[in-house]
């Protein structure tokens, strides 16, 4: 078995190497998705007035324009939470002034899920109406722009698909999926992946005949990344863990990477009790985790969003922080929400969750918008003392006793993360 792994990392890294050597060679652009002035009539996107009232309005244009809904059976009707619309205020914000003229839509009994988007000519490329909603959006840094302009962008196009990940694995312990592990990587993160599937992230039946299943999130390399295509469709044919959509990674697409995992969930495992949802640097204490899910009573566990909960957050409005929001973008404060370095949802939740992300604009940070999500179907974060989304006490880190009672640690390198796997599982540790 050892032989055949170290074979396996050989061959990775040989084809890592000439894929790097070979990218250097053939500069080309493989990606090219911009949307000519032609396709604006075609936009499906919101078309937007400021009016007296404050409330953007669609334009009548939009009527005739059919837009496909590839995904409808997966989405419900939801109605949203008298809570929720008290906690966002409705203002001058872009994101609140889109809110409320969704909710607008809502309430008058439209279709909220005709906004679906063509994934080729989903970006609005209107600079004037951009500007004319955010009066300070050239001021915007490059990236916020860049999601501003594709916020409408949501049936990415899967490039890595894995359909029967929740099917295959034989009847003799059932395929009942207990919980599904959806990582978010990138992907260069080879060693990363690597010690996941050999520790915390393993596949397979746990206690109680139990089983867990892993797929790792990824979008697509930008233009200027080397092309590690033809690696990842051996990962992904060798390991059957690998999901890749076809957007672009990057920190401010997250929001887009949970709603297509969501999407996926939905039509490939739809039946799954809980759903893991969590970084590729965190470390989890699955065993700890299973017992925690396996003891919780039947009402609880149908409506279940646990994790390190965030409860009193406002928006950073210092340009410079990863987090930043422009004033003009977003005004008001943050629901609670769980930290995206690992939570836990139930397969329960993941229809009414999908189906009010049609409702709310994307927003930039995805544990957030989950948050927000949650909100609008009335269903609060519950805080659990053993989620770490931020990290322990320097002394603890190494200290296994510490590890051995929390569920999820954060930023743990490949080689920590198999150095704790193997001492919390080790019959010498005493407690
Ligand atoms: C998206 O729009 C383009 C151009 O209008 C069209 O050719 C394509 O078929 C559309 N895609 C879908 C899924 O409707
Ligand atoms: C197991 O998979 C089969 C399809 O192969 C499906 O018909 C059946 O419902 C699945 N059972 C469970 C418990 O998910
Ligand atoms: C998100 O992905 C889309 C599609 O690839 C891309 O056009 C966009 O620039 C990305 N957004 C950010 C903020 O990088």
């Amino acid at each position: 078995m050892s032989h055949i792994r170290t074979f396996s990392a050989m061959v990775l890294l040989v084809s890592l190497f000439l894929i790097f050597f070979y990218s250097t060679l053939h500069l080309e652009t493989t990606y090219s998705h911009k949307a000519t002035p032609e396709d604006l009539p075609e936009h499906p996107s919101l078309q937007v007035q400021v009016l007296d009232s404050d409330v953007i309005t669609q334009s009548s244009k939009q009527e005739s324009v059919t837009v496909p809904q590839p995904d409808v059976d997966v989405v419900e009707n939801v109605t949203v939470s008298e809570d929720f619309r008290r906690t966002i205020p409705q203002n001058r914000g872009y994101w609140n002034r889109l809110l409320y003229s969704a909710l607008t839509n809502l309430d008058k009994g439209e279709n909220p899920f005709r906004h679906h988007s063509n994934w080729s000519h989903c970006k609005e490329t209107n600079q004037e109406l951009l500007r004319t909603n955010m009066h300070d959006f050239n001021s915007y840094p490059d990236l916020f722009q860049d999601f501003v302009e594709g916020m409408d962008c949501r049936n990415s196009p899967v490039v890595l698909n894995q359909p029967r990940k929740c099917i295959a694995g034989g009847r003799e312990a059932g395929n009942q999926t207990l919980l599904l592990f959806g990582i978010k990587s990138i992907p260069g993160h080879f060693e990363q992946r690597q010690a996941l599937r050999e520790t915390w992230g393993r596949e397979g039946i746990y206690q109680n005949g139990q089983r867990v299943r892993t797929v790792f999130l990824m979008g697509s390399p930008k233009e200027d990344d080397p092309d590690l295509s033809i690696l990842l469709s051996f990962e992904a044919r060798h390991f059957g863990d690998i999901l890749q959509w076809d957007f672009h990674e990057s920190f401010l697409n997250l929001t887009l990477k949970m709603n297509v995992f969501l999407q996926w969930t939905l039509q490939h495992c739809p039946h799954v009790t809980f759903v893991f949802s969590g970084d590729d640097d965190v470390f989890v204490n699955t065993p700890l985790l299973l017992s925690y899910l396996q003891s919780l009573d039947s009402s609880k566990a149908s409506k279940l969003y646990v994790g390190d909960v965030i409860s009193t957050a406002s928006p950073l409005r210092d340009p410079k922080s990863k987090y930043f929001i422009p004033l003009s973008f977003y005004d008001g404060p943050y629901p609670a929400y769980a930290g995206g370095g690992g939570f836990v949802i139930s397969g329960a939740l993941l229809k009414p969750l999908y189906s009010v992300s049609h409702i709310i604009p994307f927003y930039p940070i995805d544990d957030v918008y989950t948050g927000t999500c949650f909100k609008a179907i009335g269903v609060s974060p519950e805080a659990h003392r053993g989620f770490h989304t931020f990290d322990i006490k320097k002394e603890d880190r190494e200290y296994l006793c510490a590890h051995k009672e929390l569920i999820l640690t954060h930023q743990r390198s490949p080689q920590q993360i198999k150095k704790l796997w193997r001492g919390i599982h080790s019959p010498l540790l005493t407690c």
